[in-house]
């Protein structure tokens, strides 16, 4: 990195569980970047957070750390529902965005998101770590290539477990708070990423189901997806698995099967690529020889970010990019609302869905 440039200013808001990931990739790139600021409605978290960190600037109210310390980029750790309002906050204080999945909670709101974009020439990014990592990206690149031909199916599954305790939090498990269930606050990585893998999703047929956890949002998805390159997924995401948790991830193209089973990060080695017979040894070697070793975290997309940042270049999380996934989880649920396949781009302004998750509100 040049290092005349001086490093970006940011800030954190929200300083629960996931803000230690943040912070943690802030540490790893402090060349790049450093944080001024936290700021937290909890004073006692906001305090236990920056004694931590060494943290001085504290703020309990978000207007007064904008205005005060002029962030260039906020970091929301907040729970989901009000990404989007602190999100608006940010971008018209001058400031980029990165929001923590689901980093908004309609098609409106993603909508109104661009609009504030190009008001304030500012971007709002969603954490998408998996898009990030050294293999993530060769893969990409080979299936953009075709080199191990088109992709035919593909399988995404996240067999996670969450108990009573973790949905005894008060914003968990309800439809105004966390959004939805399965489908978004854990899926959401694995969906995200196979979609960017095989390519834009083009229909879905979904069901949700809440099996056996006392929350009003889904504990399970099922789902089928079609590709407008015409491939056929299958998606499963449960937060039900007692044991063998893992996210497993199945991609079958003309010459080749490639399959990453992993939890939370993957790395170089949990990739498996079982070519067709017929491949050359040569060809296997160039599709497994990835570069770099990096895995999908905050750090990963962090620095990408940060080179959006010093380019003044939309990052591919933002925009269209966000947008997608966005609408991926509308049309999941109102496929399983309406027992019908959702086309992408039929939920439109007008429709309940438009508006929501649930379709409800
Ligand atoms: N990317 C990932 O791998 C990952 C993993 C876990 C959680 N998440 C996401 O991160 C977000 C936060 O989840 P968490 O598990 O850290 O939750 P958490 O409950 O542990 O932390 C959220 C914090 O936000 C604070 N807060 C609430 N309202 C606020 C406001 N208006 N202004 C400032 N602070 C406010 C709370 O007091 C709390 O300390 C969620 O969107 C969640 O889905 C992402």
């Amino acid at each position: 990195m040049n290092s005349s440039k001086k490093p970006i200013r940011a800030a954190i808001v929200g300083t629960g569980f996931i803000a230690h990931e943040h912070i943690q990739a802030i540490l790893k790139a402090n060349d790049r970047i450093e944080l001024i600021a936290a700021m937290e409605i909890n004073e006692t978290a906001l305090h236990a957070f920056c004694e931590t960190y060494g943290i001085s600037n504290r703020y309990t109210d978000l207007e007064t750390m904008l205005e005060e310390t002029r962030p260039q980029l906020v970091h929301i750790c907040t729970p989901p529902a009000i990404h989007y309002e602190i999100g608006v906050k940010c971008m018209r204080a001058g400031a980029w965005v990165w929001g923590e999945k689901p980093a908004l909670g309609s098609l409106k709101e993603v909508d109104q998101i661009r609009k504030v974009e190009e008001e304030t020439g500012t971007y709002f990014s969603s954490v998408y770590q998996w898009r990030f990592g050294s293999a993530g990206g060769h893969i990409k690149r080979l299936i953009q290539e075709e080199a191990m031909g088109k992709p035919l199916t593909g399988v995404s599954q996240t067999f996670w477990y969450r108990d009573a305790d973790y949905y005894a939090v008060p914003w968990r498990g309800k439809w105004k708070t966390e959004l939805g269930g399965a489908s978004v606050s854990q899926g959401i990585h694995a969906n995200d990423f196979f979609f960017w893998l095989m390519g834009d999703w083009n229909e879905v047929s979904a069901a949700v189901e809440t099996l056996d956890r006392k929350i009003e949002v889904e504990d399970v998805l099922m789902a089928m997806v079609k590709f407008e390159n015409g491939a056929l997924g299958q998606i499963l995401n449960s937060v039900l698995a007692p044991n063998r948790n893992e996210s497993y991830l199945r991609l079958d193209l003309q010459k080749c099967t490639v399959e990453c089973k992993h939890m939370y990060q993957y790395k170089n080695e949990d990739w498996i690529f079982s070519p067709k017979n017929d491949v050359s040894e040569e060809e296997v070697s160039r599709w497994r020889a990835i570069d770099g070793d990096q895995v999908g975290d905050h750090y990963a997309q962090l620095s990408y970010l940060l080179d959006c940042m010093e380019q003044g270049t939309r990052p591919s999380s933002s925009g269209d990019g966000l947008r997608s996934s966005i609408e991926f989880v509308t049309s999941l649920y109102k496929s399983a609302v309406t027992k019908s396949w959702v086309k992408r781009g039929s939920v439109v302004e007008g429709d309940p869905f438009y508006e929501s998750f649930s379709g409800a509100h």
